[in-house]
């Protein structure tokens, strides 16, 4: 069985040139507010927990740069559907500032500036036949809401469907695709959990977990809501967005395979498995580790906050689609676990992770150019989760800004290659294929050195002058022809 499976993947893979993307399979680009907007105090917008950050506290970022300008996307909003359009992409993926939109977070105060700027941005797509699909949150809180405490304190979910039900009420006659949200373990884990996002409040094992609770109760709030409300008159769908390298046993043996999976589960099937899988709730094994390394912590409870029967019942089944963000892989194998843990997520996942130095390098340590991987995980949430309908959301490649980007048409032409297999061959339901990024941009804690741009931006220059890198025309053929090219 094995060897036949085998020899078809081979056939498969020799001729994948000829394999087409199916007709009704659509191609995008993403960006994200903060990474791209700049006008960070203009006309009425409030200030965020990464204007905040970055304010307040340079050295937070690598190069101390920050997202005041950033791209200057709030002016040139005209200039880049003019990119998408030359690209030829099916749809763009952007986000909301919610301070933009709610300067102080709250619903008593609409910025008009703001949902003017999103109005002509997203009538321009449309202009052109291209569609909107907006993430509410891409990491950039009110700072209001973080200083009441941010994810960590539950209100903010009401908050966070309060922004919600404003942006399905301004755009939703337009828009048809929503995602809650971008990524929830880096919004959880690096903003609370001891890593390098705003807010930095760090209460590692503990806060992060809390957020985690408030991220899935928010985002099951804000899909009853359209559900319940906005579905039968706007006819769109919602989704999450979720992320995870592809973690591959370092060897054949069961404590590596175990390790694998536990580092799947805790980082892809924390959201997941309480949203997709059938019985809901967070993954058996995230829960029964946490529990034991609580306890040998002295903790007289989990410090995962328990989701009750009610929560488990009320997130479950809580999205038309599965938002997967992927960009590498690392192998994985058992560590044991030290004598005293120190608390925090990582510990509590406490697996060697490490890379095949065989692997083609990026810019960035944490991506190193490996497709296969794409296809072994659409196939695992094939697998775990009944085939969801799936959008790969965010796939790239990081370099250090060069035009003529072989190192990204590469990565790009690896990954749909396997993209295209696990569709047509292993029957994955993915209906969507995003790459991130329209433009170079701000890179969060790493500042402006990383480029992921399919376009290049001139941050020396005032006007942000916008220029065509080589992977422009590559992924322009790839979306017209719908094959990939070898
Ligand atoms: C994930 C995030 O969604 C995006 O904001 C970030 O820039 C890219 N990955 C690259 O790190």
């Amino acid at each position: 069985m094995q060897m036949r499976f085998l020899f078809f993947t081979f056939i498969y893979s020799s001729c994948a040139q000829q394999l087409l993307f199916p007709n009704d399979f659509k191609f995008g680009v993403a960006t994200s507010s903060y990474q791209i907007e700049g006008g960070w105090n203009a006309s009425g917008k409030g200030e965020n927990i990464w204007d905040h950050m970055t304010h307040n506290n340079p050295k937070s970022i690598q190069d101390k740069s920050n997202g005041d300008i950033a791209c200057d996307s709030y002016h040139l909003w005209k200039t880049d559907v003019q990119l998408l359009k030359n690209l030829g992409v099916h749809f763009y993926r952007f986000s909301l500032s919610w301070s933009r939109l709610l300067p102080n977070g709250l619903n008593n105060r609409i910025n008009y500036d703001g949902v003017h700027y999103y109005n002509n941005l997203i009538d321009e797509l449309l202009k052109y036949n291209i569609e909107p699909v907006v993430t509410l949150y891409h990491w950039d809180l009110p700072q209001g809401i973080q200083n009441i405490g941010g994810w960590p304190n539950i209100a903010t979910a009401d908050y966070f469907m309060d922004y919600a039900k404003v942006a399905f009420d301004l755009f939703g006659d337009r828009v048809k695709t929503w995602i809650t949200f971008n990524e929830p373990i880096e919004i959880c884990v690096s903003g609370y959990g001891g890593g390098d996002k705003a807010p930095r409040i760090i209460y590692p094992g503990i806060s992060d977990y809390l957020c985690g609770k408030t991220i899935l109760i928010a985002h099951a709030k804000v899909y009853h809501l359209y559900n319940n409300y906005y579905r039968a008159k706007q006819r769109g769908k919602i989704g999450i967005t979720i992320d995870t390298a592809w973690n591959e046993p370092n060897d054949n043996t069961t404590l590596s395979k175990e390790a694998s999976e536990l580092s799947l589960q805790m980082q892809f099937g924390w959201w997941a498995h309480p949203i997709f899988s059938k019985n809901g709730d967070y993954p058996n094994v995230m829960k029964e580790r946490i529990a034991n390394i609580s306890k040998l912590q002295n903790f007289k409870t989990s410090r995962l906050p328990n989701l009750i029967n009610h929560e488990i019942n009320y997130i479950k089944g809580t999205a038309d689609f599965v938002g997967v963000n992927h960009y590498s892989t690392v192998l994985t194998s058992y560590q044991p676990l030290p004598k005293t843990i120190p608390v925090s997520f990582y510990n509590d996942l406490c697996v060697k992770s490490e890379v095949d130095p065989k692997w083609k390098p990026s810019a960035a340590t944490w991506v190193k150019d490996v497709p296969w991987g794409l296809r072994k995980l659409l196939n695992w949430i094939k697998n775990e989760y009944s085939n969801p309908v799936t959008y790969v959301t965010e796939n790239g490649y990081p370099d250090l800004g060069e035009l003529n980007d072989v190192g990204r048409i590469n990565y790009l032409q690896g990954y749909l290659k396997e993209l295209l297999l696990a569709v047509v061959v292993d029957k994955c339901n993915v209906a969507a294929y995003t790459v991130w990024s329209l433009l170079d941009n701000m890179e969060w804690a790493e500042g402006y050195k990383l480029k992921f741009g399919l376009y290049n931006v001139n941050f020396s220059d005032p006007t942000r002058k916008r220029t065509a890198k080589s992977s422009v025309e590559f992924y322009k053929n790839i979306i017209k022809s719908r094959m990939i090219p070898f």
